[in-house]
């Protein structure tokens, strides 16, 4: 089997060392970057099929070794170049001008990074823009999801299974897709299935078909999802809740690359990647037998941690206006933003669902807002506090109630009607309360 498939790596050749921020900004529009020491270039070796773009940092190529840099670029005058220059810089010291007339752009960076990604991704060598890669369809740009989609670019062309795992929510079906997207098998088809949804009896013939008179009510022969997504991927949501024998069966796939459809023992090849994604810990249901440990080995080959939204607080906001302004589009209607106390909202909020619940609670809001701005009561976060606040707020409640009951009953000699005129409830109230309280009337006394 191929593992590479024919997909063109995209090198950045940068004379100098770009900063990790830099670094990792390409990484996640898929640009590797090989750092060059300028006074050396002639190390550079270039792949055939890689799209290549050469970077020359200004900000850090010593005066002497400008030559050889351009003699350099002079033996590469096929590859396009962009320079780096310091900002602030307005009128760039001659020395730098032959090197500036071979590059087709020049930037400062780190301000203008935008501007140096945006000049990569439309590059005329490239196929499609990074603007269209459906890597750029998970929104964010928190260290976390850059290296998420860093990740995306480094999976997307090899031919291996990948576990995609994370919390309810974070985008791993988002994820899968753009794996299959980016890959070779992109012309053929995706095809989703959630495991933990087919009823047990029938995962089997679901996955892999079946012949005409299998089971009762196999009428027809049937073809599963993998000789449907026959040349593309099987994508296959909470692989967890796999029955034990089809995974039996799905390891067949991954070790054999044939599928039995049920009734029949002949075995048939098929041609399809697996993606696989849980959201349970695989590891724990492999310690407790519950998941085959071969075919966890099978799956885990590469991983994708989808992290939570939590985890990556500055992505709320971008997402927030994101799924408005979509949202927008659809349904035009009297709200365009947010205010600023529900922005503030949002940013405390955990959100248990991630990025569905954004989404969710987003939608919410444009349709019920009254105003321009989203307020935090249109987004259901007014009295949101995370899980262990509201805990600890809700014993402080009892503790508190506890105690009047207990007050009130001395102040009134545990005469129960008094204690009750006291509180200003009924003499039931009363008596319930020393039952939720376990405060037993004569033990007091
Ligand atoms: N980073 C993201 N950018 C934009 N939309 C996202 C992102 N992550 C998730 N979504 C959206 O959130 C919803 C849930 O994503 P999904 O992939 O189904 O999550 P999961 O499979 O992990 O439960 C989908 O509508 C998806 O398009
Ligand atoms: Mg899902």
């Amino acid at each position: 089997m191929a593992v590479v498939s024919d997909i063109q790596a995209r090198c950045a050749i940068w004379f100098g060392q770009p900063l990790a921020t830099e670094r990792a900004a390409l990484a996640a529009v898929g640009w590797q970057v090989r750092s060059v020491d300028p006074l050396q270039p002639q190390a550079v070796g270039l792949r055939g099929r890689d799209q290549v773009v050469g970077v020359i940092d200004l900000r850090q190529i010593p005066a002497l070794a400008l030559t050889a840099v351009t003699e350099w670029t002079q033996r590469h005058d096929h590859l396009p170049l962009l320079a780096v220059l310091p900002s602030g810089v307005s009128s760039p010291p001659p020395s730098w001008q032959p090197l500036l007339d071979a590059c087709q752009g020049h930037f400062s960076l780190p301000l203008e990074q935008q501007a140096l990604l945006e000049q990569l991704a439309h590059h005329p060598q490239h196929t499609s823009t990074d603007a269209d890669s459906p890597a750029q369809r998970l929104i964010g740009d928190s260290p976390a999801l850059l290296a998420t989609r860093a990740s995306l670019f480094k999976f997307a062309p090899v031919d291996l299974p990948v576990l995609v795992t994370g919390e309810t929510g974070t985008g791993k079906e988002l994820a899968a897709h753009a794996l299959h997207a980016m890959s070779a098998r992109a012309d053929h088809r995706f095809m989703a299935v959630n495991c933990g949804a087919i009823p047990a009896n029938l995962v089997q013939s679901e996955l892999f078909g079946h012949e005409r008179g299998a089971f009762t009510g196999a009428a027809q022969r049937r073809l599963g999802l993998f000789e449907s997504a026959s040349g593309g991927t099987v994508f296959l949501d909470e692989v967890g809740d796999l029955p034990l024998d089809a995974q039996t069966s799905l390891l067949r796939v991954l070790q054999e690359g044939t599928i039995e459809r049920v009734g029949s023992s002949q075995p048939l090849r098929v041609d399809v990647r697996v993606l696989a994604a849980t959201h349970v810990d695989l590891e724990q249901a492999v310690a407790q037998g519950r998941f085959r440990r071969d075919l966890f080995y099978r799956l885990n080959v590469l991983r994708l941690a989808m992290p939570a939204l939590r985890e990556r607080s500055g992505d709320v906001l971008v997402l927030a206006e994101h799924f408005l302004r979509q949202f927008r589009a659809r349904h035009p209607g009297r709200a365009r933003g947010f205010s600023s106390c529900a922005r503030q909202a949002m940013q405390r909020f955990d959100w248990p669902g991630n990025v569905r619940e954004l989404l969710n609670r987003v939608q919410r809001a444009a349709i019920v807002a009254d105003g321009e701005l989203i307020e935090p009561s249109d987004l259901d976060l007014v009295a949101t506090l995370p899980a262990a606040a509201r805990a600890l707020l809700q014993s402080a409640r009892e503790q508190v109630e506890r105690d009047l009951l207990v007050q009130a009953l001395r102040e009134n000699e545990f005469n129960v009607s008094a204690c009750a005129r006291h509180m200003q409830v009924s003499r039931v109230t009363v008596y319930r309360l020393c039952r939720k309280h376990q405060v037993e009337l004569p033990a007091i006394r």
